[in-house]
């Protein structure tokens, strides 16, 4: 379900809404914006802040009734003391959708005492995030039982002639984050390579821009035995899609994005545990992030050449299936040992990544649910980035700050290819449990000769536990870093 979004001039009190969320810093009281509405409620909001009932902490919320003719329900939603005003405006704002969107009120006002540009278009990208739910494979409930979904989210401004572009560019990322969330969140046996590349022909028509699909059969002809050693267990056609949008300068050099498609990971014959292994349906985030951030990009209309790629297969295990200690050979000519069928991202993206050399790119940056131990190092919050130039790393890492997905950096020292040298092939494909993350990085520089970043985003792409502003799911993660960059080079 998309929002219909706006900015308009208005005041509290008049506010005619099912819902008004006020965004409110730590220890702040009665803001002057508010006391209108403290007025027509009585002195209710005046009282709460003495009797400390609302202290603005961060995601603290209270819920109060309103008005009969302005807002309905008042909730006050904290923002805390925080360092980035901006992303705690946006955070509250998916706090407040994700409540209008329990509540059932139909329609969110948000009120904010921040009228920049920007924090109007990052409180309605929040209110997107927190509207978000997958509903497509449940049984709709009973008309009598049903509540009214979030239908519409509206950032109340001083100045009504503010905040057009904020709300355009707000619809725009909010579409990348909705198709990348909801590709996300299907199970296997619906999101298929098959689908993915049908996902990304349909909105290269929609954009008028230049899809490329191989298959198995061109891949063969690419000789891509990397890629091709993990698709051989599974009946599915794998696909590799490009999906080319060139609105900047003719003949600029193209930034490139990839993302790791995996619609399932069992591990293979190298087998995960069962234990929460239906979460692997999410190893294609980083092409869903893809297929996102070339939506938002398209709708953005970016003077800027930006082509979005992802490889896409399925890791199972079956009787054509890789094994461990074959070794195959990658489309550069590189042979490879097989250590663990589990490390197939890497696999995939070894051949990804040398095909993209034909687009000439200025830069490439690839976004991967690649390893386990990136979460060990980094958690749930934060995206792991590697890359063989730190000045455009810290580029990504910067916009990746932008976009609220935060990002670290983690060396990409030429030491660690030790570990991934192999006694009877050029490489091999996992460096041991020491700096796994790293060596995966560096087994994907091996395939690289432009300008790169690597984002590891197995720990941030989604969440095993409700995170408050996200349930259990996809979080958009790398949608907004992916826009964020691309905004950043359109000037
Ligand atoms: N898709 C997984 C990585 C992953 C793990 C993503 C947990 C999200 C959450 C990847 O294909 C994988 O299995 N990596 C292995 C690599 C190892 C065999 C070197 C891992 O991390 O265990
Ligand atoms: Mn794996
Ligand atoms: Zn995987």
């Amino acid at each position: 379900m998309t929002l219909v979004l706006s900015a308009r001039a208005g005041r509290a009190a008049s506010a005619s809404t099912p819902l008004l969320a006020c965004l409110l810093p730590a220890g702040s009281g009665l803001p002057t914006h508010l006391r209108d509405l403290d007025k027509a409620l009585g002195g209710a909001l005046k009282r709460t802040f003495n009797n400390r009932d609302f202290r603005g902490g961060r995601d603290e919320i209270l819920h109060l009734a309103g008005t009969a003719k302005g807002p309905r329900r008042v909730l006050l939603v904290g923002t805390g003391k925080p360092k980035d005003e901006i992303a705690a405006l946006r955070r509250a704002a998916t706090l407040a959708a994700r409540q209008a969107h329990k509540l059932g009120a139909g329609r969110l006002t948000l009120l904010a005492g921040n009228d920049d540009e920007r924090a109007i278009e990052q409180i309605l990208i929040g209110a997107q995030l927190g509207a978000w739910e997958y509903t497509d494979l449940k049984t709709p409930p009973p008309q009598d039982e049903r509540r009214d979904p979030l239908k519409e989210a509206t950032v109340l401004v001083a100045d009504g002639k503010r905040g057009k572009a904020a709300v355009d560019a707000a619809r725009a990322i909010g579409a990348g984050y909705d198709v990348a969330r909801r590709l996300a969140m299907m199970p296997g046996n619906v999101c298929t390579p098959e689908l993915l590349s049908d996902i990304a022909r349909d909105l290269g028509k929609r954009h008028g821009l230049k899809v490329t699909v191989l298959g198995r059969k061109e891949m063969e002809r690419e000789a891509m035995g990397s890629f091709l050693a993990v698709a051989q267990g599974t009946s599915q056609d794998p696909r590799l899609v490009a999906i080319e949008y060139r609105k900047g300068p003719r003949g600029q050099a193209p930034i490139v994005l990839v993302g790791k498609g995996l619609c399932f990971d069992t591990g293979g014959v190298s087998i995960k545990p069962a234990e929460r292994m239906e979460f692997m349906k999410f190893d294609m985030s980083g092409a869903a992030g893809v297929i996102g951030a070339m939506e938002a990009i398209a709708r953005l209309g970016l003077p800027v050449n930006v082509i979005g790629v992802f490889g896409s297969t399925t890791n199972v295990v079956s009787g054509t299936a890789v094994t461990p200690g074959d070794v195959v050979k990658a489309s550069s000519g590189k042979t490879i040992e097989i250590i663990n069928t589990d490390a197939e991202g890497r696999l995939v993206l070894a051949d990804v990544l040398h095909w993209v050399k034909q687009f000439k790119p200025a830069v490439v940056v690839d976004a991967a649910t690649l390893t386990g131990a990136c979460v060990i190092a980094l958690g749930n919050t934060t995206t792991g980035a590697l890359g063989n130039d730190d000045a455009l790393v810290a580029e990504v890492v910067d916009a990746a700050r932008r976009a609220s997905e935060p990002a670290w950096q983690l060396p990409l020292f030429d030491e660690y290819k030790e570990q991934i040298r192999s006694t009877v092939a050029d490489i091999k494909n996992t460096g041991g449990r020491a700096g796994g993350t790293i060596t995966a990085a560096a087994f994907l520089q091996e395939f690289v000769d432009y300008p790169w970043v690597h984002l590891d985003i197995a720990g941030t792409a989604y969440t095993e536990s409700d995170l408050t502003i996200i349930p259990i799911g996809p979080t958009g993660v790398p949608v907004g870093t992916f826009v964020e960059f691309v905004r950043g080079r359109a000037g």
